[in-house]
């Protein structure tokens, strides 16, 4: 049976192997945020510097606060908003200048303020079922501030990526095994063509990750990260990076 993703994080025990296996210190998407946090920290240290005003943030799909506790203190308001309770009761404790909000932005048209400057929303649009993205995508659009807001929103599995063989051959293994497993894929121009229907056009794009994940679990994998890191941001190979990161108006 496959699970809803507004459900894969509602219980204890996913929300504790949220923080502690899939951010635990030696994970791989450890290291893929050690590479982003700055580049992140950066775009919005120079969005809030080049506004005349005071700048507000949501995290949408905020979770356990990981991205909001770093980007609150940034900002002269943040709020964080998530469908799991026990996520956002960890974000609590993580993001003390920020407004927690839990609900469904869907199905409560209150829970938003519909004037943001900008929206962050990591590890969200991956998963999330086909026909959710878009139906998301295009209520934080018109809870962005037009045309100046920005959307900061992450894929973190680019199908065109060395990830992809990887992932195919796990596929393999598992078939007829869990199929409840996220195995989920986007390329660059599915992402692109996403966040156009959406009402989102791609000002900037940036890349983190090249080598394929299994590589950190070899002896190889000081060389790997040394290669990543030097190919993390915005260059010329970022569409084949395995995370992507891309920063949007509102259009
Ligand atoms: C992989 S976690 C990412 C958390 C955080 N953004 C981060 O990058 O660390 C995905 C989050 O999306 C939330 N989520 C899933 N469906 C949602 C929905 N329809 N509305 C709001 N949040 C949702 C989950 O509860 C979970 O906290």
């Amino acid at each position: 049976m496959t699970t809803r993703y507004a459900d894969r994080f509602q219980q204890k025990d996913a929300v504790a192997f949220y923080d502690a296996a899939e951010y635990g210190a030696e994970s791989y998407s450890a290291r893929v945020w050690q590479w982003q946090r700055p580049v992140l920290e950066n775009l919005v240290k120079d969005f809030c510097a080049a506004q005349a005003g005071p700048v507000r943030l949501l995290d949408f799909a905020c979770g356990t606060g990981r991205v909001l506790s770093v980007l609150a203190p940034l900002v002269a308001a943040a709020d964080g908003v998530d469908i799991s309770e026990n996520m956002v009761a960890v974000a609590r404790g993580k993001c003390p200048q920020a407004r927690l909000l839990v609900g469904d932005v869907l199905a409560e048209p209150d829970l938003l303020q519909p004037e943001y400057d900008l929206i962050s929303c990591f590890r969200f649009v991956l998963n999330a079922e086909p026909g959710l993205r878009g139906r998301v995508l295009r209520r934080l659009r018109q809870a962005l501030r037009a045309p100046d807001g920005r959307l900061l929103v992450n894929v973190h599995g680019n199908s065109r990526s060395l990830r992809h063989p990887a992932l195919a051959w796990r596929c393999w293994r598992e078939r007829g095994g869990n199929t409840d497993t996220m195995l989920n894929e986007m390329s660059p121009a599915e992402a692109r063509r996403l966040l156009a229907e959406s009402g989102f056009e791609i000002v900037r794009q940036f890349g983190f990750g090249l080598l394929p994940p299994t590589l950190y679990r070899t002896p190889l994998r000081r060389a790997a990260a040394a290669v990543d890191r030097a190919f993390a941001g915005e260059n010329f190979l970022r569409n084949c990076s395995i995370d992507l990161l891309f920063v949007c108006r509102p259009c």
